[in-house]
């Protein structure tokens, strides 16, 4: 029987996970099927139960159910486990395994395929809600020279940086909270909006001259143009938006999945194509 996956949220209808994972797929000579599972906001357990009772091998976790995933799983990988967070469940063999590849995409997209190295950067990462902690064990790891949290509500900037500096044995000097309102005569190299404001047309109150000469800014949110990214722009940055990331996060859960690794960058590239149709 054909191997069964799918993305499991609500809603989920907008997900390009399927797209992704079919091209995935048909490049590596998989033998899978990969479908969409509407749950209800207080039927996630039961719909994953079903899907895996069914014979269903893995599902990939967006919002609002990246928590629970974390509760659901019996055994949770390093990053899932740091990240309070699963965005990929694997059903091999009896036990319900949990991995978090977020942060992993976000990585590579800025080093594989923005080319951005991270090491001995300035990092502003803006935002302090699940996206965040999805993503800063790997990018941590990778040894920035400072990475400073910003976020509106200074408390939740503070209560995750205090998280991971008691995991992280490789936490930055530079590894601090602050609000908005204190990054004013700072710059950074990497500035990365990991907050929901762009979902709303909003933006995080940057003051001028953030940017440092060359700094990327890379915005989480894939398929919209958003303020941040428009502020930018305006200033001369380098931008990206989520778009790699959504497409190196889905490469990683079909390698944990299928022990294949595919090619991401012809998916990124269809992806960039049939955005700007
Ligand atoms: P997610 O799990 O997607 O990160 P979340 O936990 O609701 O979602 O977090 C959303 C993040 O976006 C928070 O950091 C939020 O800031 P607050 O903690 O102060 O609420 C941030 N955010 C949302 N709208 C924003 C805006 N207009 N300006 C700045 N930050 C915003």
């Amino acid at each position: 029987m054909t191997d069964q996956y799918a993305v499991i949220g609500n809603p989920v209808e907008h997900s390009l996970s399927p797209q992704i994972h079919d091209q995935f797929a048909r490049a590596t000579g998989q033998d899978l099927t990969y479908g969409r599972i509407l749950a209800p906001l207080e039927g996630f357990r039961d719909a994953v139960l079903a899907f895996r009772a069914a014979g269903g091998k893995g599902l990939n976790v967006t919002l609002p159910f990246k928590h629970e995933a974390w509760r659901v799983a019996g055994v949770r990988s390093g990053f899932a486990l740091a990240a309070g967070a699963v965005n990929t469940l694997s059903f091999e063999g009896g036990s319900i395994e949990g991995h978090n590849t977020d942060g992993i995409g976000l990585v590579r997209d800025l080093m594989q395929n923005l080319r951005a190295g991270i090491r001995g950067k300035r990092v502003l990462l803006m935002g302090a809600g699940g996206a965040s902690y999805g993503v800063m064990e790997p990018l941590l790891r990778e040894q920035p020279e400072s990475v400073v949290v910003a976020n509106r509500t200074l408390e939740k900037a503070v209560e995750l940086v205090g998280y991971f500096e008691k995991l992280q044995s490789c936490a930055p000097q530079g590894f601090s909270a602050r609000a908005y309102g204190a990054l004013a005569g700072t710059q950074f190299d990497i500035l990365i909006n990991a907050t929901s404001a762009g979902l709303e047309g909003a933006m995080p109150p940057l003051p001028e001259g953030i940017f440092a000469p060359g700094a990327l800014a890379y915005d989480m949110v894939y398929a919209r143009r958003t303020p941040f990214l428009d502020f930018a722009r305006a200033r001369g940055a380098r931008i990206a938006d989520g778009l790699g990331m959504l497409v190196e996060q889905a490469a990683e859960s079909f390698f944990i999945w299928r022990g294949v690794r595919p090619e991401t960058a012809p998916v990124i590239r269809a992806l960039t194509q049939k955005a700007e149709e």
